[in-house]
């Protein structure tokens, strides 16, 4: 049976990893869009702790924030310090139509259960004129990481999760939504040789999904592949790639 990750369990840790890697072009691209256009309402689905919506709140625009977990709404609310706050199913929006001005979801969209209603919902909560922008990594183009050799199946199931680029563009497409550029916006790229792997903070079991669905036995057995490895190969280089893309679609009339 697959595990689905758990937000309310590792919500308490959940924001170490912008300790670790802020993602400041992700953000500023946020901020770009949320101030260039007119924008007056904004959700973001899947929003978590929150760390999305603070950095919009020198804005003075109107934020909701939309998550299935309420550990991490309570943190939003509590440590993020942000208002608009639902707990509810990104496939199940519990709002009306033609109501915001811009809808986001950064490095969620792979965990919500039907997609296509996802895509279906946010077209219609959206204003004419207004914008969907999904910020996310793409496994079906992108390999280069390290945890994807050594944790057998989770590559695999990160390509069942994952929309690729080409099909977030077809749900858009599927909803009348013009996807008006899909770029790569931040890159995260590190090199550790042997030994220092086990100092990424990304190794750990909770820091991300793709670890943290795993169950302890599948986890203790990549963490000894690895550790196999580095006695027999110490120069051996652990690669992470992470590219964030952003796709930018907006509704017609
Ligand atoms: C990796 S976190 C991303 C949070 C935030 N967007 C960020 O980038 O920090 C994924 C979030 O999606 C939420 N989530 C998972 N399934 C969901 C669903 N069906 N509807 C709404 N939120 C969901 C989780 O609770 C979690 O807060």
């Amino acid at each position: 049976m697959e595990i689905k990750t758990n937000y309310n369990e590792i919500a308490s840790t959940y924001d170490e990893r912008y300790e670790v890697n802020y993602l400041t072009a992700v953000e500023q691209s946020l901020l770009s869009i949320a101030s260039e256009n007119n924008v007056y309402k904004i959700l973001e689905a899947g929003c978590g702790t929150g760390r999305w919506l603070k950095p919009l709140h020198k804005l003075n625009i109107k934020l909701f924030g939309l998550d299935y977990s309420i550990q991490m709404l309570k943190i939003a609310k509590d440590a993020n310090n942000t208002e608009g706050l639902v707990n509810a199913d990104a496939s199940n929006f519990p709002f009306k139509s033609n109501l915001f001005d811009l809808i986001f979801c950064i490095n969620a969209i792979h965990h919500f259960p039907d997609k296509k209603k996802f895509f279906s919902d946010a077209a219609s909560c959206l204003n004419v004129n207004g914008l969907l922008c999904i910020y996310s990594v793409d496994p079906h183009i992108d390999k280069n990481w390290y945890v994807y050799d050594f944790f057998d199946g989770v590559y695999e199931k990160d390509l069942m999760r994952f929309p690729s680029l080409n099909e977030t563009k077809n749900f858009c497409a599927m909803f009348d939504l013009q996807v008006e550029e899909q770029i790569l916006v931040e890159r995260v790229y590190n090199s550790r040789t042997g030994d220092e792997v086990f100092s990424d903070p990304f190794l750990k079991k909770n820091m991300n999904s793709q670890l943290a669905n795993l169950t302890e036995e599948e986890y203790n057995i990549g963490i000894e592949k690895i550790k196999q490895k580095t006695t027999y190969q110490p120069d051996k280089k652990f690669i992470t790639e992470i590219n964030f893309y952003l796709t930018k679609a907006s509704k017609g009339i």
